[in-house]
């Protein structure tokens, strides 16, 4: 893009537009807040024709202003942070919602050379202004510095940046609110699978950690464009197991054909709990409910599903889901050593599970194996004397 630059005195209002139009098509398309500030910092670095710019968001909770670095000494994505009530100009603009424009920062004693030092820049001229919401909020500070023909920042430039600044902070708002209610809907998912787990785990948070992490790195090596949803699914696949009996999830011994039938409809009350979800990745994690039993050879539970009518998603779980499973402590069984379960997850290649899962599985295992390492050793183990690794399930 042409750094833009009016040549004298005012913008006119096709200018104004055309400024507007450029810049609101290059930051409309983002959701993800990380990734819009940066945008709309490139964005704002070009256009202004500056050595950097620099956005503070407020941070409510913490009475601070923070910022991501963006560029030196390889400190990106660093953050930065100012209190909202200090003396320095970033503070000053975020409460006052008046803009500073200092043709000579080091020369003024409102400015704080603390980010300089940090990131090796040395800030000749700046312009800081508020960035405010539709209904006029400040959310935070927009700080540009260095004009590249070294002179200072006039009534244009903040005109400019103002003008940007007014549709700059629809989108950080918009982005803003996505991320809340994406973390409140991952905490919600997540706080769910705890309860369902609660019961019958030693360690339910390393447990669906560790399946959370397995699968996604199952997806990641299988290129599945969805892992990141993979991953936030995983948790919920067992989530049926919250309509179980005591007696039967908490059986310190084998289960009686009987009681294993029993069991086995923890697939089906996990489906009704996710049926017709609407959300992605519900969606996904009801598949993985239903069908994190059935076996790549049909002889699974609770439809005894085959090959590729499994969904794929259950077919990726399911492998994470067992190999965890042998690894763990369970009141029934003591838990593998991780060598041993990682070869009895390719025993079953073609049997139990998907084959081309547990090739992306054979790849990833170095990293699994660095994952299991640091548990497993402080773990609880059965009354029982008999001696590991023998496969002592009752189910063929
Ligand atoms: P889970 O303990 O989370 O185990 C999940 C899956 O890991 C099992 O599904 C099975 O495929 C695999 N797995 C776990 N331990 C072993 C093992 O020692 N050997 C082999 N070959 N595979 C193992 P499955 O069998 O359909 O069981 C589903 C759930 O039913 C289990 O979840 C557990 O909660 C319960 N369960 C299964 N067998 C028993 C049992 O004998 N006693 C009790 N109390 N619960 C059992
Ligand atoms: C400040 O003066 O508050 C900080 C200046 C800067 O971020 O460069
Ligand atoms: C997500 O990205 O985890 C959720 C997307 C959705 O709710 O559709
Ligand atoms: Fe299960």
């Amino acid at each position: 893009m042409q750094s833009f630059r009016p040549e004298n005195g005012k913008l006119s209002a096709e200018e104004k537009l055309n400024l507007l139009v450029e810049f609101g098509a290059r930051i409309s398309c983002e959701l993800r807040l990380d990734k819009l500030l940066d945008i709309i910092a490139q964005q704002i670095t070009k256009m202004l024709d500056v050595g950097r710019c620099t956005i503070y968001l407020k941070d409510v909770e913490k009475n601070e202003l923070w910022s991501k670095i963006a560029q030196g000494r390889g400190l990106e994505h660093t953050e930065i942070r100012v209190p909202l009530n200090g003396s320095g100009v970033i503070s000053i603009v975020a409460r006052t919602g008046e803009t500073i424009n200092l043709p000579n920062a080091y020369e003024d004693p409102r400015f704080s050379m603390d980010v300089d030092m940090v990131t090796d820049f040395r800030t000749h001229s700046m312009l800081a202004i508020p960035l405010k919401n539709n209904s006029g909020k400040v959310l935070g500070v927009f700080q540009v510095a260095n004009k590249a023909d070294a002179t200072a920042f006039d009534k244009k430039d903040e005109g400019i940046l103002l003008l940007l600044a007014t549709l700059a902070g629809s989108a950080i708002e918009i982005a803003k609110l996505y991320q809340d209610v994406h973390v409140a809907q991952l905490e919600t998912i997540y706080r769910l699978a705890v309860t369902a787990e609660y019961r019958d785990q030693q360690d339910t948070r390393a447990h669906l950690k560790n399946i959370s992490i397995i699968s996604y790195l199952l997806a990641l090596g299988m290129n599945k464009k969805d892992s990141e949803l993979i991953k936030n699914a995983s948790p919920l696949h067992d989530i049926g197991k919250v309509a179980l009996a005591d007696n039967i999830l908490l059986k310190p011994g084998k289960l009686t054909p009987e009681e294993f039938e029993i069991m086995k409809s923890h697939t089906v009350y996990g489906g009704r709990i996710l049926e017709g979800a609407h959300s992605k990745v519900l969606k996904i994690a009801h598949k993985m409910a239903c069908y994190h039993h059935e076996k790549w050879n049909g002889s699974g539970y609770p439809k005894g599903l085959k090959g590729e009518d499994i969904p794929i998603e259950a077919r990726i779980i399911t492998v994470a889901d067992v190999f965890d499973a042998l690894c763990a402590f369970r009141m029934y069984k003591k838990a593998w050593k991780t060598d041993d379960a990682y070869a009895y997850i390719l025993g079953e290649s073609g049997k139990s599970f998907d084959p081309h899962v547990v090739a992306a599985f054979k790849k990833i295992y170095p990293s699994v194996r660095k994952l299991y390492a640091n548990i497993s050793v402080n773990q609880p183990q059965p009354q029982t004397s008999d001696v590991p690794v023998t496969d002592e399930k009752k189910n063929s």
